[in-house]
């Protein structure tokens, strides 16, 4: 862990959120089939929550797959569903040595029932871990977290004035945890494609060019320093 010695750790991000893309132009530019790209992003996936847990993050929540990407071809939404199998009954071991708890952002139900079953499995053996929190948003989209937040709002007949910031992000499925500090996009895009958007408010947000599969610890450290010299204001001066 080179890069660790530069971080100041009490201006650490409590919670970051990771746009992971990229995977499928890492593959192109290799000649390799897209999935290869997702294969390559899992090890990355697995690097930096082992920093993150290292350098004394709180949470980081990455985006797997989105309500959006069902409209990928059946193959490559086939192997994420297999990869997710895999990540939560192989690569969870070493995560779960190193104190993380994994939670899922998104709606399990239309999901394969050995994907739903090996997150389940992968929710149970890693519930009781204190050192870190990876939320894998897994057929999610921020829109819809919002639209069901909402829905238990009104189902409960909550009067209005008890509708408060507080009251919506314990409905959200971040509830008890903090707001975003930081998001990171890898692979160039200035874009926020429906991730977390309650709770990326005040977020401070960081693009880099490097596909997501390349995002290793030197860029990570990067983006932390990054963050680390940025003057938050939430609103004031
Ligand atoms: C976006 O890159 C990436 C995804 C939709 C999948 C992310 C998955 C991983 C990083 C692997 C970890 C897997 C699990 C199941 C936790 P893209 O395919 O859109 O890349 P492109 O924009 O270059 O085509």
């Amino acid at each position: 862990m080179k890069n660790y010695q530069d971080l100041d750790p009490d201006r650490l991000p409590k919670h970051v959120g990771i746009i992971m893309d990229g995977n499928g132009r890492w593959a192109k530019k290799r000649g390799l089939p897209r999935t290869m790209g997702h294969r390559e992003g899992m090890k990355t996936l697995k690097e930096i929550v082992k920093l993150s847990a290292a350098w004394g993050i709180d949470v980081v929540s990455v985006y797997a797959f989105s309500t959006e990407n069902w409209k990928r071809p059946l193959e490559e939404v086939n192997f994420l569903m297999k990869l997710m199998i895999e990540v939560m009954q192989k690569e969870l071991r070493e995560l779960h040595e190193a104190g993380v708890k994994v939670n899922i952002l998104g709606d399990l139900s239309p999901l394969p029932d050995a994907t739903r079953k090996a997150i389940e499995d992968g929710l149970e053996l890693t519930k009781d871990n204190k050192k870190m929190v990876l939320n894998i948003a897994f057929n999610y989209g921020g829109r819809q977290e919002i639209i069901q937040a909402v829905k238990t709002v009104v189902e409960e007949g909550m009067p209005s004035d008890e509708i408060t910031e507080e009251k919506l992000s314990s409905l959200m499925y971040t509830k008890d945890m903090p707001d975003l500090d930081l998001v990171i996009r890898t692979s160039g895009e200035m874009r926020i494609s429906n991730f977390m958007l309650w709770q990326i408010a005040y977020a401070e947000l960081y693009v880099t060019d490097v596909l997501w599969p390349d995002f290793r610890e030197t860029e990570y450290a990067k983006a932390i320093k990054d963050y680390q010299h940025r003057g938050r204001r939430f609103g004031g001066i």
